[in-house]
């Protein structure tokens, strides 16, 4: 594996891998890796012969008061589970690289972005299309990796992959979670051991939800008043959103039907977590 932290180095590798035939499978990523992370670099080596990972803690996709700062950083383990699950290129630089003075370019997805986590995260996914973009345009891959957990996320990328006309194919992998539930995320690093344990009760709510959907409920609104009544008496969670939508154009659904997406997103003491589950529902 080596470490690039230039863009033009990075770009001169993918240049040449191409001219070789090759498939560049890229796993874009903000470092500190857990099995998330993991399980998509291994899904980019099963799809590509070139695996480029990058590690990258992107300031524009952090909001006043968000936890850019904090944001946890390893760089030296990371190092070793790239490796060790099968990465060739590790690419990793600097926020002078990435934004040198005078940027004054974005990228801007319209409709999906105004929803769910962008209700609350004004400017977030503009600054997440402007590095993904940049990324796709640096490393040029053939397959672009992402994780579900982030299901909006994906969404706007593939959304921005189609109408900018990027050459490449996005692919989505399963939520990996904890033994009890918990969806694998950096910022679970944030939770003390008792908002850990509360923690487990969004994984459990999502899964209650789709137990009444497959009873027969199609009623939004009492699906999402399902998930709350069981969020809101935990002492430390502070519900952001819990969303019954349509899991392809992310509108809200009144009456659930096609393919649903049940998402949330809830403050636990310092971490704001998400997770959501997709369901395919019948008339
Ligand atoms: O999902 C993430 O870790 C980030 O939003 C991404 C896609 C690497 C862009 O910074």
């Amino acid at each position: 594996m080596i470490t690039i932290g230039r863009i033009a180095q990075m770009r001169e590798v993918s240049k040449r891998a191409r001219e070789e035939g090759k498939l560049i499978a890229l796993v874009p990523t903000m470092g500190f890796f857990h099995e998330g992370h993991l399980s998509l670099i291994r899904k980019a080596n099963e799809v590509g012969d070139l695996v480029v990972v990058s590690s990258f803690v992107n300031p524009s996709q952090f909001g006043p008061g968000e936890d850019y700062e904090n944001y946890p950083r390893d760089p030296e383990r990371d190092r070793r589970l790239a490796q060790e699950n099968g990465t060739d290129i590790l690419f990793s630089p600097s926020v002078e690289e990435m934004y040198p003075q005078g940027h004054s370019t974005w990228v801007e997805v319209e409709g999906l972005t105004e929803v769910l986590c962008g209700k609350s995260r004004p400017g977030h996914f503009r600054g997440v299309t402007t590095v993904v973009a940049k990324l796709f345009l640096i490393v040029q891959p053939h397959y672009a990796i992402f994780g579900q957990k982030d299901y909006q996320q994906a969404q706007v990328i593939k959304r921005m992959v189609e109408d900018l006309n990027f050459d490449l194919k996005i692919l989505v992998e399963p939520i990996v979670r904890e033994p009890d539930g918990l969806a694998m995320s950096s910022r679970n690093l944030y939770l003390t051991p008792a908002q850990r344990r509360e923690a487990t009760i969004l994984y459990r709510s999502l899964l209650r939800a789709k137990e009444l959907v497959e009873g027969g409920e199609r009623d939004a609104e009492r699906v999402s008043a399902l998930i709350k009544g069981m969020i809101a008496p935990l002492p430390s969670a502070k519900i952001d959103y819990v969303s019954v939508v349509d899991g392809e154009n992310l509108r809200p659904l009144s009456k659930l039907t096609g393919k649903v997406l049940i998402a949330l997103a809830v403050k636990i003491g310092r971490a704001r977590l998400i997770d959501n589950i997709l369901i395919s529902v019948d008339e």
